[in-house]
């Protein structure tokens, strides 16, 4: 599944190149919990093909993370739940989740399960992330693919309101993650919560494990980093998105910088 990091092109040439292709198997794949396509209706597939291609959604953001995190997971040299049936990975602060199923299609991209458990501190914010993932899983219901159960019949991804800095003693959470992302870190807004959440998020990091990091900004990216290091972190890749979009605020753009961190 890995792929050579000195051979890999920058997002927008990925995005020719057939990330959007790569990543709508995947999410076929996570969705269908690994039926072979040819269970499935091949004309209702093949317009819903057509469909994720011609989105806006799935063709922009999300085909540039995606770019992004091959780069980023290849140059770390790591390979996050290696040879475990399972890989748990753990979304923390993940507002409406907008990535929820990309990354469990990018995960799961081999072949295996991923168990996401996916929080955040504020409620709305989790209610439209379920939502979200169940309006992406519908389109695949729609093609035939039927649906994938996780732990006590929800759906695959967990989506939790809750208070990422006070995780330490939560019980039913485990103990390790394979993968620990953190999409557009808030540093800047309140220092004290996010080394509380960025503390956590090291201790959980398996032993070949990840964590997985993105900025909207240069400054609050480098802010990051240096906590991080400060609080035990080692940092393996830090990449500048070359095809982040830019938002209307200056020098605020989506995955501006995309960071792989491990415990040192
Ligand atoms: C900049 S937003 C990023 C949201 C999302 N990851 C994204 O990329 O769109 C920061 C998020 O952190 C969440 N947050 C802030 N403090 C938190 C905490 N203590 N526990 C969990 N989430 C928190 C906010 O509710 C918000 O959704």
């Amino acid at each position: 599944m890995h792929k050579d990091p000195d051979r890999l092109i920058v997002p927008d040439a990925a995005l020719q190149a057939g990330v959007g292709g790569e990543m709508f198997d995947a999410l076929l794949g996570h969705f269908s919990g690994g039926v072979e396509a040819g269970d499935l209706q091949p004309a209702m597939l093949e317009s819903l093909r057509n469909e994720f291609d011609r989105s806006e959604f799935f063709g922009r953001d999300m085909r540039r993370l995606w770019a992004m995190l091959e780069v980023v997971v290849a140059r770390s040299g790591r390979v996050p739940g290696a040879g475990r049936e399972v890989l748990n990975l753990l979304n923390l602060a993940c507002g409406y989740c907008e990535e929820g199923a990309v990354l469990s299609a990018y995960w799961g991209r081999g072949g295996g399960r991923v168990s996401q458990f996916a929080m955040d501190l504020r409620d709305a914010e989790i209610d439209k992330a379920r939502r979200r993932y169940s309006a992406t899983e519908s389109l695949f219901r729609r093609a035939g693919v039927p649906p994938v159960r996780g732990r006590d019949g929800g759906a695959s991804v967990e989506f939790v309101a809750g208070d990422a800095s006070k995780l330490a003693g939560v019980g039913q959470i485990p103990a390790n993650f394979d993968v620990v992302f953190i999409r557009h870190q808030n540093l800047w807004h309140d220092r004290p919560t996010w080394q509380r959440i960025f503390e956590f998020a090291l201790a959980r990091i398996a032993d070949d494990g990840l964590l997985l990091i993105t900025s909207y900004f240069d400054r609050e990216h480098l802010l990051a980093m240096a906590l991080l290091k400060a609080l035990g972190g080692r940092v393996l890749v830090s990449e500048r998105n070359p095809a982040s979009r830019e938002l209307d605020c200056a020098g605020k753009s989506i995955d501006r910088h995309v960071a792989a961190v491990v415990r040192s």
